[in-house]
């Protein structure tokens, strides 16, 4: 699976992890969470940056416009678990110790940790925590093309062996269906859960948006809602426009180009489509089958439902 210096993934308390995300284990497990802090917690490329810019923009874009310049998202949101230390690369991460250090109230913290590897401390402390998932098939390719490019990610192989790969959950953070499913099912017991999904996110600027009763501003709205935060018509027109994905692509902050060489551009954007279907340019007919069966055989709980196109 790995190749050159690509790391291996291994079997981390039943879930396939690379040790980036697991060396800070215990120091993570300890972290102390605080009631008005901000957990966003995804599967990988569901859509996190956008929803962790969101939340930044609903918090601080108002009160504190250097932010918006200076700071990259991965800065201003700390990814909890991740620890990097490859000068070489110009990478240093250590999310734990970035979180910890954050002066911001609240402060926004990243995981993509399964629901049961969360530090309890944000469940004592009944943190707000927003949970973002992706429709499988459009999740899986992008992920497909980040592994092709983030240089620190297993090496992807083949698009075949991925695909087969994504549906037994040999994937950085594991099954894809047991992540959402988990934190589907935490939603239960836990209020202080936001579960919302990338497609509804999507600006539909036609008669189908009322159809759907999708688009950006009204999962601004829902979001502001649970946060308990109020915000004026004019401001939610705003953050809609600064978080579509040309305005995004195109912004240093926002777009992951001042990471260093931990990802090749060359290979592929970080903001690559931002699009709900692409899968249907990477999926042959017999792949969507496969998939298809065994997805019903996975999904079992009718109440979770993903859309895969628009
Ligand atoms: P694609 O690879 O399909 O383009 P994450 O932040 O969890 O790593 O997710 C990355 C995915 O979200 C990428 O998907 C990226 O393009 C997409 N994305 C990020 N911001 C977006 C936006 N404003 N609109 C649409 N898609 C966005």
């Amino acid at each position: 699976m790995s190749s050159g210096d690509r790391p291996e993934l291994y079997d981390f308390h039943g879930v396939q992890m690379m040790p980036a995300f697991t060396a800070t284990w215990e120091r993570v497990q300890k972290f102390q969470a605080r009631p008005d802090d901000v957990l966003i917690a995804t599967y990988p490329k569901s859509g996190t940056t956008w929803v962790s810019y969101i939340l930044d923009l609903l918090h601080f874009g108002q009160n504190d416009p250097e932010r918006q310049t200076s700071l990259p998202i991965y800065q201003r949101v700390p990814f909890l678990e991740m620890a990097v230390s490859k000068p070489e690369k110009g990478t240093n991460y250590f999310g734990v110790d970035m979180a910890n250090e954050l002066t911001t109230k609240p402060r926004i913290i990243k995981t993509h940790y399964p629901v049961q590897f969360v530090p309890k401390s944000f469940w004592e402390q009944n943190t707000k925590i927003v949970y973002v998932a992706r429709n499988a098939k459009d999740n899986m390719v992008s992920f497909y093309h980040f592994d092709r490019m983030a240089t620190m990610e297993p090496a992807p192989g083949e698009w075949s062996d991925y695909f087969q790969r994504f549906l037994v959950g040999k994937m950085n953070y594991g099954s894809w269906y047991d992540h959402v499913n988990g934190w589907w099912q935490k939603k239960r017991n836990y209020s202080n859960l936001h579960y919302m999904f990338f497609e509804d996110l999507v600006e539909v600027k036609s008669l189908l948006a009322f159809v759907f009763w999708q688009n950006t501003g009204l999962e601004i709205d829902k979001l502001s809602r649970f946060l308990g935060l109020s915000v004026t018509p004019e401001i939610r027109q705003q953050i809609t426009g600064q978080v579509q994905f040309d305005q995004m692509k195109n912004n240093a902050m926002t777009n992951y180009s001042t990471l260093g060489e931990a990802m090749d551009f060359k290979v592929s954007p970080f903001m690559r489509k931002g699009k709900v279907g692409d899968w249907k340019n990477h999926f042959t007919v017999a792949q969507n089958e496969e998939f298809d069966e065994d997805y019903e055989q996975k999904m079992k709980d009718a109440t979770l439902q993903f859309r895969t196109v628009v």
